[in-house]
């Protein structure tokens, strides 16, 4: 089982950007805790982080075949993109939008987002811990799926 996980603008940047509202912890530090995490579950992680718009969706349409689900921080691109929101849509596959910070707390601009209501929920405002509760959200939706297909395949 193979969960992708996808990192948007400025997020590489985690540990030097404004750690108030991020926290100090840098993005490899996150995705080796996501590794581990996944590991314990018998579920694999690949990485993927962007600064542009066209390559996230790219992304997120190579995911079609190859992934069982899609852990995402769009970042700003939530916020504004509906080529995002819209590839999620025709992924076909769960999909679990993850912010450090709650966006319901910040500035209007940031409490909407397109890829969130595309995606099957939405985890935000709890840091880094907020990865771990998206993965295992997401493991729980993939597991529940495979057991729904084994069923009608009896
Ligand atoms: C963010 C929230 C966004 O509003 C912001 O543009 C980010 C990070 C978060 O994880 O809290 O870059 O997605």
């Amino acid at each position: 089982m193979k969960i992708i996980v996808i990192q948007g603008p400025n997020l590489n940047m985690l540990g030097h950007r404004d750690p108030r509202l991020y926290g100090p912890m840098k993005l490899e530090q996150i995705h080796q805790n996501l590794e581990t995490l996944a590991k314990q579950n018998n579920f694999e992680v690949e990485f993927f982080q962007s600064n542009f718009e066209g390559e996230i969706v790219d992304k997120i349409q190579e995911c079609i075949g190859v992934s069982d689900g899609i852990l995402i921080n769009p970042a700003a691109f939530s916020h504004t993109s509906v080529a995002i929101a819209d590839a999620i849509a025709l992924a076909g596959m769960p999909v679990v939008e993850v912010h450090l910070s709650n966006i319901f707390a910040r500035e209007d601009f940031r409490k909407k987002s397109y890829s969130g209501a595309a995606s099957a929920g939405v985890i935000t405002g709890f840091g880094p811990f907020g990865y771990h509760l998206g993965l295992l959200s997401l493991m729980q939706i993939i597991t529940e799926i495979n057991a729904q297909k084994q069923q009608e395949q009896k």
